[in-house]
């Protein structure tokens, strides 16, 4: 673990009193996910509680709208057809969310389908680490950032889970949109990927 050690430092050269006079400055490489610290929901500051609800509202308007948009694919027509509903429409309801509430918010994945859905520098190495558990993480400037775990259920399966349970049509619709696609052979409860979300500082206005 690089991380922690480089925050300490970087704490440590704030703090002063570290080196000794006349000593050159240690020179920290700065990234900007090392200005991100975790933060646990029993410490969170009034403000942060606050972001969190704002996060966990957004969230489920995103899941829910995500499944609404999902299952109208689907009737209309067929999962074959999903891959490109989906490919439109995910990018533009996560949008809209996002303005909505006042944030930003995404899906990510440690085996993305869509590459461009790769998630914010600060969520990197939980998304690396398959972090399991929703993970709060606070800013330099007051941001509060979430990553939250999505499992695999069996409604995904066909767009997601083994080979053998994705029909060839959706299979060739995938790769057809999705050269690059990591996104197959998940079981059922493992974990897909996350939702990410970033609120700015301050207390939510909504
Ligand atoms: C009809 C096929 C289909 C079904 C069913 C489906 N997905 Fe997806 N999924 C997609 C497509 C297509 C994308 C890429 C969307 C994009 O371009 O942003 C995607 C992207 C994702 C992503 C974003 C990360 C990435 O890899 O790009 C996650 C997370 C995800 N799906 C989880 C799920 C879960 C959980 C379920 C079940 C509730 C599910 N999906 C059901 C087709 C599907």
């Amino acid at each position: 673990m690089r991380l922690p050690l480089v925050i300490a430092t970087a704490v440590c050269l704030v703090v002063s009193g570290c080196g000794k006079p006349g000593e050159e400055p240690v020179v920290v490489e700065e990234t900007h996910a090392a200005h991100w610290e975790k933060v646990l929901p029993g410490l969170m500051t009034e403000t942060q509680k606050a972001q969190q609800e704002l996060v966990l509202t957004a969230t489920n308007a995103l899941a829910s709208e995500l499944m609404g948009e999902l299952t109208a694919a689907l009737d209309q027509g067929g999962p074959a057809a999903g891959i490109t509903v989906c490919r439109e429409k995910a990018p533009q309801v996560a949008a809209n969310v996002s303005e909505t509430y006042g944030l930003r918010i995404g899906r990510t994945s440690h085996r993305l389908r869509n590459t461009a859905n790769s998630g914010p520098a600060w969520s990197e190495a939980y998304v690396a680490g398959l972090e399991g558990e929703p993970t709060w993480v606070a800013g330099p400037n007051g941001e509060l950032g979430a990553l939250l775990p999505i499992r695999l259920r069996a409604e995904c399966q066909m767009c997601h889970g083994p080979a053998e349970m994705i029909a060839d049509e959706v299979m060739a619709a995938i790769r057809a949109n999705y050269p690059e696609d990591q996104a197959v052979g998940f079981t059922e409860g493992e974990l897909r990927g996350w939702f990410w979300v970033e609120v700015p500082p301050g207390e939510p206005g909504v």
